[in-house]
């Protein structure tokens, strides 16, 4: 079963989650990356608002050409406790049609679960039908923890059965 992840990671703890996952199950990785400047005190509430209406970006690569593929991960944080907005831009430019898609949210300490069950609404439309999903705390979290939570999750999700 060939598998991919698409990310987007604004201070890199989705991206540390998907990169263990991505060699863990050996799957392909695609960083999904928020042309809108995303850094800085100011661009933050800017940022919660954005998410919070669910305002389009641009993102760069646009879509991913996803026929190749039989699995599709999607991992976005959370923000304001909704998807960020790269996230939700992806999905509406994605063609999810007849995917299995494992959904799941980093969060610093609540709102993960809104966050799946949004990317869920929005990829069903699309074609996309979610198996599976997961979040993973990242508040106060040094680099080995998160790495070491990440393993356990895919220790307790059996998710080495779905990329073989
Ligand atoms: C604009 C913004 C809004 C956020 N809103 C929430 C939130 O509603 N709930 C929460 O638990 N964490 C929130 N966070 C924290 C992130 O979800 C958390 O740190 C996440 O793991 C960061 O992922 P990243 O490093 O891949 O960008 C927010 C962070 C940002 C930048």
């Amino acid at each position: 079963m060939k598998t991919i992840i698409l990310f987007y990671s604004r201070s890199r703890k989705t991206a540390l989650v998907s990169k263990t996952l991505a060699e863990e199950i050996n799957a392909d990785l695609v960083e999904i990356v928020d042309l809108t400047e995303r850094k800085g005190p100011l661009n933050y509430l800017k940022a919660s608002v954005d998410a919070f209406r669910e305002n389009k970006t641009i993102i760069k690569p646009e879509t991913v050409d996803l026929s190749n593929y039989d699995l599709v991960y999607l991992g976005s944080p959370t923000w304001a406790s909704k998807p960020a907005p790269a996230m939700i831009t992806l999905i509406d430019q994605c063609d999810f049609k007849g995917k299995d898609v494992i959904l799941f949210a980093t969060m610093g300490s609540s709102g993960g679960q809104k966050v799946i069950d949004r990317m869920k609404e929005k990829i069903e439309p699309r074609g996309g039908r979610m198996i599976k999903s997961f979040q993973v705390k990242t508040g106060g979290k040094k680099i080995e923890e998160l790495m070491h939570d990440a393993k356990k999750i895919i220790q307790e999700e059996d998710l080495h059965i779905y990329g073989i």
